[in-house]
């Protein structure tokens, strides 16, 4: 057995790299430059939850909310927010990422003893859960990072993990058919631009460091956006997956350029 979960051969290896260098860390929130709607997105997912809490979880003392790959708590922060009852457990696969994560967590009195901080890669995390532990699964911009075959598989075990009448919620990178998915391409392209814009101004005020780390991190994401064309979740994907593990009440939320949110609840009662 690997002495870590990040010794582990599976896919998740590759999707763990992605983050461990100039995209990981603290500077990943460089990202919030390029992407105007990056806080109105990740709302749509807090929102999401807290709508659910208010109509399904009136006589629970505690909700428990999964979520993959917090990065640097963006998303963490919007579940611990819907609900003083929420008690989330974050997965990720990046020690970077999730000792940033934690450290900004751990400073927060209400948070500290509501979020727990998992390094694993979240297959085997889940693998790992009693079926039905549950009520929430939270994520943004992690699923798309994930082969079709390897995300196919994570959804497969945590339709198993979730409470029938658990919801499952993904902000992410879903793309849409034909013309329409390569106009949102070129708007996202056309977002990495403002870090260019970013780098002049460091260059103005004499902070060359900054301005050399803008312009590599243009070329990264950009970069970074072509890999994921390989492996993109299309709508109809999702909601193939949807259908087949027993959820319903499927929901698309707002849509900025590349992304978008998609709520389902899981069945009360399980398929045959
Ligand atoms: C792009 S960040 C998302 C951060 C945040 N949710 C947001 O919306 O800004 C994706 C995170 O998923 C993590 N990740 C990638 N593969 C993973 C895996 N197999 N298991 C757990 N976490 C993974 C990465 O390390 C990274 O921190």
């Amino acid at each position: 057995m690997p002495e870590t979960p990040n010794e582990y051969s599976t896919d998740a290896d590759v999707t763990k790299s992605r983050f461990a260098d100039s995209l990981g860390g603290d500077e990943y929130d460089d990202l919030l430059l390029a992407l105007d709607f990056y806080q109105e997105f990740q709302n749509e997912s807090g929102h999401a939850l807290q709508g659910y809490i208010a109509e399904h979880c009136s006589n629970r003392s505690e909700v428990r909310v999964l979520e993959a790959g917090p990065g640097t708590g963006i998303t963490t922060e919007q579940i611990l927010h819907a609900d003083p009852r929420v008690h989330v457990v974050t997965v990720d696969i990046e020690p970077k990422m999730l000792d940033v994560v934690k450290k900004k967590f751990m400073a927060v009195e209400d948070y500290q003893h509501r979020a727990e901080f998992v390094l694993a890669d979240i297959l085997k995390f889940l693998e790992s859960c009693p079926d039905e532990s549950f009520d929430a699964f939270v994520s943004v911009y992690t699923l798309h990072n994930f082969s079709p075959d390897f995300r196919r598989q994570v959804l497969e075990v945590l339709a198993k993990k979730l409470k029938h009448g658990g919801i499952f919620i993904n902000g992410d990178k879903y793309a849409r058919e034909g013309a329409e998915h390569q106009h949102d391409l070129a708007a996202e392209l056309k977002n990495y631009e403002k870090f260019d814009l970013e780098a002049t101004k460091s260059e103005t005020t004499g902070n060359t460091d900054r301005a050399k780390h803008l312009r590599q991190i243009h070329q990264d994401w950009d970069k970074h956006l072509w890999e994921d064309e390989k492996n993109k979740i299309t709508v109809d994907e999702q909601n193939e997956l949807f259908e087949k593990l027993g959820f319903e009440n499927i929901a698309w939320l707002q849509r900025f350029d590349l992304v978008t949110t998609a709520t389902a609840i899981k069945k009360m009662t399980l398929l045959p």
